[in-house]
């Protein structure tokens, strides 16, 4: 049985914290898309990591991770990765399994992903700049080149006629600003550190362990308003982080799917460009930048802020059949007299509760509701029993509202400042 854990806003929920969280439940923890452009923070015993392309099991030695086909994946942060978690004791090498089927980013790749950036001028995505759309472009384009590649006697050819055709595309783009040579270094290195490691044919891995009955958490990356098909497209991710990436990032059927997971945070946040209508531009979303600590885990780039909205939510319930939510950073609200909600947009002087096909040449007016505040500190409150009341009249009007059950709260970074309801 699959369960899985994603993010309903513009990511950054916080679905690291929560996946490490839920972890002893399952024996395998799998990302089914994305690569290090995603940052999931994990906080416990004092310490913090962030995770960026390893699945957020990989502290438990109850479980295994893999990295599944829908991925993709640069060796060169990878190792990266794996050594930083080697250095603090973690067993790498025996819990973590690598599809052969994730794509590769290659240097070109991140080159690539640069001067498309610097092309667009003020229409520029804001990516990561981790290579992740001309990766996915590639893979669609049938160009790419995958982990399993590695392991032929062949890949230094595939790799040659690729990067030939790349450096074409940068040459059109008039983008000079690399060292090609110095990039492959440490890339050729780092493909040879990974042959050591465990690459899989993961479908068939995953299919035979849902045989066994095993329990398999897919842990998502950015969250749905990034979806290629469903978010805020062109300021979108290239991958389907919404339930459907699930099927096709890890090769198992749909009737596998136990649930779906939904995390939000109790505001909003975005990272990089594009629209996003309950924006505070001003003291408040100042404040909540500064009490949330909203800055990326991968770029540190500061977030966007805003109120929570339910349209943007509701849409992301739907297109993902989220069961069960989970709500983030609650903490962070506490202290203001007034928390306000998005509940609808006027939108062309229209009012309405649905995502406008046109949202990012729209004029969206946010419709707001106020809520009273609430003064405790969150963080050392453990039951829902103990929550402020006009906290938990918030918690339920968002249940209601959005259709579905909040299952879980989270009133810090720690592992232990959960509160299951
Ligand atoms: P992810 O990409 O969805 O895993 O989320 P990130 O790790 O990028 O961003 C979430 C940030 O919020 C991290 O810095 C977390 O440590 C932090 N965080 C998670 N849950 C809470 C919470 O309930 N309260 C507060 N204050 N911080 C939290
Ligand atoms: P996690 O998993 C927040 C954003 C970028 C940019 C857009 C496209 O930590 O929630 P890309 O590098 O994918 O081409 O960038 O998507 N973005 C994220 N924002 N959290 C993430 O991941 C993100 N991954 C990509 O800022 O606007
Ligand atoms: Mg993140």
């Amino acid at each position: 049985m699959v369960d899985v854990i994603l993010g309903l806003q513009w990511g950054d929920e916080g679905k690291g914290k929560i996946a490490d969280y839920l972890t002893p439940q399952y024996d395998i923890v799998a990302r089914f898309q994305g690569g290090p452009n995603a940052g999931h923070s994990l906080h416990f015993n004092g310490q913090k990591f962030v995770l960026n392309t390893i699945p957020s099991g990989i502290f438990r030695d109850t479980c295994l991770n893999v990295i599944g086909n829908g991925v993709v994946a640069d060796p060169v942060r990878l190792q990266g990765e794996i050594e930083k978690l080697i250095a603090v004791g973690v067993d790498v090498k025996s819990r973590l399994l690598i599809s052969k089927k994730a794509h590769l980013i290659l240097p070109t790749h991140r080159i690539l992903d640069a001067a498309n950036e610097a092309s667009k001028g003020d229409k520029k995505i804001g990516s990561t700049l981790r290579g992740i759309g001309p990766t996915y472009m590639d893979k669609t384009g049938r160009n790419g080149l995958r982990i399993g590649d590695i392991l032929s006697p062949n890949f230094k050819n595939h790799y040659s006629e690729l990067v030939q055709k790349h450096l074409k595309l940068i040459q059109n783009l008039n983008y000079s600003d690399f060292d090609l040579a110095e990039m492959e270094i440490p890339f050729f290195a780092s493909l040879d550190f990974l042959k050591e490691y465990t690459l899989i044919d993961s479908e068939y891995y995953l299919n035979n362990a849902l045989k066994e009955g095993k329990k398999i958490l897919a842990e998502g990356a950015q969250g749905s308003l990034l979806d290629i098909d469903f978010g805020s497209y062109p300021f979108v991710t290239s991958s389907n982080t919404t339930a459907g990436g699930v099927c096709t990032g890890l090769g198992i059927p749909p009737g596998s799917i136990n649930k779906v997971i939904g995390i939000f945070k109790a505001y909003c946040t975005r990272v990089g460009s594009g629209p996003f209508p309950s924006e505070l531009n001003d003291d408040m979303g100042e404040q909540l930048r500064k009490q949330g600590n909203e800055f990326g885990a991968t770029t540190g780039r500061p977030r966007r802020t805003g109120w929570l909205d339910l349209p943007a939510l509701h849409y992301s319930a739907m297109i993902n059949g989220v069961n069960e939510l989970v709500m983030m950073k609650s903490d962070v609200l506490s202290g203001l007299d007034e928390v306000k909600v998005c509940t609808a947009y006027k939108v062309n002087g229209q009012i309405s509760t649905q995502m406008p096909f046109d949202i990012c040449d729209s004029i969206i007016e946010p419709i707001y509701e106020s809520f009273e505040g609430w003064k405790d500190d969150l963080t050392v409150i453990r039951t829902f029993d103990a929550l402020p009341v006009s906290f938990q009249n918030y918690c339920s009007e968002i249940s209601k509202r959005s259709g579905c059950k909040i299952n879980i709260i989270s009133v810090g970074p720690d592992r232990e400042e959960t509160i299951p309801c």
